[in-house]
């Protein structure tokens, strides 16, 4: 079951920080964000978080699933929850960054639908105050996707 959380409840922090390096980072937009949870036996296992940035387009900023319970096609469903959700709201784009050397990310979104709209250049070098590596390569840049929603 896919839910949003309430405001009094906790942010899910552990789940938030396998998608984005530092908590710092998160905390740059996530209080800006409304947060859903994926539920399976009353246990969250999957998170993701979107932030209004127009009148017409909102912004996946974090998406994640418990390591476990990757590649079972979780990460599919809170694309398709979250352009639903954003479509029913009146929103006419659903945005998605990424660092460009995140093949399995950025493939996913691109199988979901969204397409290459803009490139924000050295966005992991001016944002986090560490270098970030990802299979011995430094992230650098952020690629934005963007998926219309009909
Ligand atoms: N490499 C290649 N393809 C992949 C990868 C990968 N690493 N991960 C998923 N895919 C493909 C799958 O093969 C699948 O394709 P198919 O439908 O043709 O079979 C499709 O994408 C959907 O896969 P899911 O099983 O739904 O993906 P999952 O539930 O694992 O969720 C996610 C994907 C969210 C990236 C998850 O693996 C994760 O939490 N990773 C760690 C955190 C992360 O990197 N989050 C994204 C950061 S960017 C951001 O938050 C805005």
């Amino acid at each position: 079951m896919i839910r949003k959380l309430y405001d009094t409840e906790k942010i899910p922090y552990p789940l938030l920080l396998l998608a984005d390096e530092t908590a710092e980072a998160i905390d740059r937009y996530i209080h800006d964000c409304e947060i859903y949870l994926y539920e399976k036996n009353d246990e969250t296992i999957a998170v993701y978080a979107v932030q209004k940035i127009t009148e017409t387009s909102i912004e996946i900023k974090n998406i994640a699933v418990d390591t476990p319970f990757q590649n079972q096609g979780i990460g599919k469903q809170l694309l398709h929850h979250a352009a639903q959700t954003a479509a029913q709201r009146g929103f006419h784009w659903l945005l998605i960054g990424t660092a460009d050397q995140a093949a399995g990310p950025l493939s996913l979104y691109k199988k979901a639908g969204f397409t290459e709209f803009k490139r924000i250049e050295n966005f992991f070098i001016d944002n986090y105050p560490q270098p970030i590596y990802e299979n011995d390569k430094q992230l650098k840049d952020m690629i934005v996707l963007r998926k219309y929603l009909k």
